[in-house]
């Protein structure tokens, strides 16, 4: 039993010199049992250990060795060393080795060789590591592709009214100054827009809790606007509002949601350039209360309309028809309008199936009670 078994057997008097091993044992270590038994401290404690190996031996017959005995039987775990210098972690159990008359004549131990647990637990340890990298580079990575995508915009603003400013510069008349500042705010206000374009991605890809303010649709559309008429006039498109005076009020993080405006509009002007007649190139931006909880927004187009194997992957990532598209536009879209809860569809913009339309709901804020509680006169204070 003794010669077949894995595990290691070793038995030492109670000056720790060694009395027996198992060929397993032998194995472990790399040294021939005669070698082990003819050596006064055994050669498998590496050099840089023996002294704390020493000192481990002198107290294992001192006031503490009960004690100490008793922690060995559960198990410890130590480093010995291979006869080619390699060092190796092992588990000892160990017992008092006791003859047939009671008394300890020393160390009875089972040794296990840990190195292959060791290394499978080190793998899994770099493995863990490598996945968290990762993971953190695919959100680097999905931040990246959502920050070039939707900077674009503001940064295409900025271009074209810093070329508009220069041409007023070739030939400048008396209007020229007050163009000059009103093209000069228009930068002002992208290059902040850009700005809380950077801190909202970066939010949002982190999943963070997100600001939501009860804003009017109208404020929505003001700050998008004059970014969608720059995009319409290129192609000669014209913008048609149909929104409700009040405008509805919305709950909702307004950077995103004016971001998801401008995919769209944008989607929508570039259906049409190119393809629609430009005399029919009309986008209209539609707003409804649908519902006491939801406010409705639409924006159609008169362009080719979506063929059903577009239709299918329209909101997978990266999914374009366009060459200098990123395909991101439309995820980003739906992933946002969720968020807020609400849903995003579309169809056809007319009933014989010209245009597009794209439909999304936010949630409209909750009155707060108090103001919709008729007012009990009897408890009113005099003004
Ligand atoms: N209004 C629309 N009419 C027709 N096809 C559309 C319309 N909106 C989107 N699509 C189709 O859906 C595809 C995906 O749109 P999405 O906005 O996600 O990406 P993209 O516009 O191609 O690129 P980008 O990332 O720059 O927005 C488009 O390439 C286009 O084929
Ligand atoms: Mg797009």
């Amino acid at each position: 039993m003794e010669d077949s078994l894995v595990t290691g057997l070793r038995a030492r008097d109670l000056q720790g010199r060694i009395t027996y091993v198992n060929p397993a044992f032998c194995t472990m270590v790399g040294l021939s049992a005669d070698e082990l038994l003819a050596a006064d401290e055994p050669p498998y404690w590496p050099p840089e250990h023996r002294d704390d190996y020493r000192r481990r031996q002198a107290t294992r017959l001192g006031p503490e060795a009960a004690a100490i005995n008793a922690a060995a039987r559960e198990g410890f775990e130590t480093e010995f060393m291979r006869k080619n210098g390699e060092r190796f972690p092992v588990m000892i159990y160990e017992a008092p080795l006791v003859d047939g008359s009671g008394a300890q004549a020393g160390w009875m131990s089972a040794v296990l060789d840990l190195s292959a647990q060791r290394s499978v637990e080190e793998l899994s340890r770099q493995q863990q590591e490598r996945l968290q990298a990762t993971a953190r580079l695919a959100t680097v990575g999905e931040m990246a592709s959502l920050l070039s995508h939707e900077l674009n915009q503001p940064l295409a603003a900025i271009a074209s009214y810093a070329s508009g400013s220069l041409n007023l510069l070739d030939a400048p008349d008396a209007d020229t100054p007050a163009m000059l500042r009103q093209a000069l705010g228009r930068i002002a206000e992208q290059a902040e827009r850009a700005g809380r374009v950077i801190k909202s991605v970066h939010d949002f890809v982190r999943r963070r809790e997100q600001l939501h303010e009860a804003i009017g649709v109208d404020q929505l559309l003001d700050a998008v606007l004059p970014l969608v008429r720059l995009q319409a006039r290129k192609s000669g498109t014209r913008i048609e509002l149909d929104v409700p005076t009040p405008a509805p009020r919305v709950s909702c993080d307004r950077t995103m949601v004016e971001q998801v405006l401008l995919n769209l509009t944008r989607n929508g002007i570039q259906a049409m350039d190119g393809t629609t007649p430009v005399a029919e190139r009309v986008l209209r931006i539609g707003v409804q209360q649908t519902h006491p909880r939801w406010v409705t927004f639409s924006v159609a187009d008169a362009g080719p309309g979506i063929p059903p194997d577009v239709a299918a992957r329209l909101f997978t990532p990266f999914f374009t028809t366009r060459r200098e598209g990123m395909g991101l536009g439309l995820s980003l879209c739906r992933t946002v309008i969720e968020q807020h809860g609400g849903a995003l569809d579309f169809g056809p913009a007319t009933p014989t199936g010209g245009g597009t339309v794209f439909r999304f709901t936010l949630p409209a804020p909750r009155v707060a009670s108090s103001v919709s509680r008729p007012v009990d006169s009897s408890t009113t204070a005099t003004p």
